[in-house]
């Protein structure tokens, strides 16, 4: 690519980012579309509020937030997109008059990527498998936009105790539960949507799903997974084994991206330009499915 003194910078900040997928996604989506912009991974090792005010004072364009400051950014910024708010977590940043404005476009990838596999959340009865951070989120996602139901099954369920308050005292809202993984078998036998976002089956883990019961996948017509290493994990087989759909977490991670470089760049990427760089995502990585 051409740098020049007009060129735009976007990055990331983290600690680590060695292993960023991002840089792939937003250089690769400049490249196609011929928007003068470059993304690079920028290593905070500390310091977040220099972080943040130098990027501003450098006329950065947006930022992407990952691991550990995705809700230590929020006192850097000076306004919050609401849903991101709600999560108390930020994943990318968008300049504006003074500051930055944070938003959570893992979550609204994480809709996007479900949407086009044509899972909906509205009136849909939802199971959460996890109670850490992914989880959390995912269960705001799902509140806001219109579960009927959404139950979080956790191994320590003090954890899904906690979020189901949390999210009732934020949203007002009274549709979610919390239970031990084993309560599954009170759980009605209508079919459900089921979202993991537990660690267990990541590689190199792979034969290892937080469920195992056949009985469970009976009550499950859709499986997504936000795991996408490997891209057919245990819980994905246990759901197509008792006849459901199952998916994994790789588009969450390629939507993050386009939704971000959208906000970044007020445009609508295509679903044909997402489809072309997700073939260079899997290339990268190795993967074929
Ligand atoms: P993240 O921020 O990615 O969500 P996390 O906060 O460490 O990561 O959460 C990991 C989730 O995986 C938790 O729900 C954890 O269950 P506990 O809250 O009981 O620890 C779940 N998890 C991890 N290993 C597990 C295992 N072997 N069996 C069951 N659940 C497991």
């Amino acid at each position: 690519m051409k740098i020049n003194g007009k060129t735009k910078t976007c990055g990331l900040i983290g600690k680590p980012v060695e292993h960023t997928m991002s840089p792939t996604i937003h250089n690769t989506l400049a490249k196609k579309l011929g928007i003068d912009l470059v993304y690079v991974p920028f290593l905070v090792e500390q310091n977040l509020t220099a972080a943040v005010k130098g990027a501003y004072a450098l006329n950065v364009l947006g930022m992407n937030v990952t691991v550990p400051y995705k809700s230590d950014v929020l006192k850097e910024i000076c306004e919050v997109d609401s849903l991101a708010g709600q999560i108390g977590a930020v994943n990318t940043l968008v300049r504006v008059n003074g500051g930055y404005k944070g938003y959570n476009t893992d979550m609204t990838g994480l809709y996007r990527a479900m949407t086009g596999y044509g899972i909906k959340i509205e009136e849909e009865e939802v199971i959460i498998l996890g109670a850490g951070g992914a989880a959390r989120a995912v269960a705001y996602l799902c509140v806001h936009y219109g579960a009927k139901k959404v139950y979080i099954l956790n191994r320590s369920v003090d954890k899904a105790l906690s979020i189901a308050e949390e999210i009732r005292e934020t949203t007002g809202k009274n549709c979610i539960e919390a239970m031990a993984l084993q309560d599954y078998t009170k759980l009605s036998e209508e079919k459900k949507l089921c979202i993991q976002a537990t660690s267990v089956g990541l590689s190199p883990n792979e034969e290892e799903a937080v469920i195992e019961e056949e009985a469970f996948y009976q009550k499950i017509h859709t499986g997504y997974d936000l795991i996408y290493r490997p891209t057919n994990t245990k819980f994905m087989q246990l759901v197509k084994a008792q006849g459901g759909q199952a998916y994994h977490g790789l588009k969450m991670l390629l939507y993050q991206g386009i939704e971000a470089f959208e906000l970044w760049n007020q445009v609508q990427v295509s679903e044909a330009l997402c489809d072309e760089v997700y073939e260079v995502m899997k290339g990268e990585m190795g993967i074929e499915e």
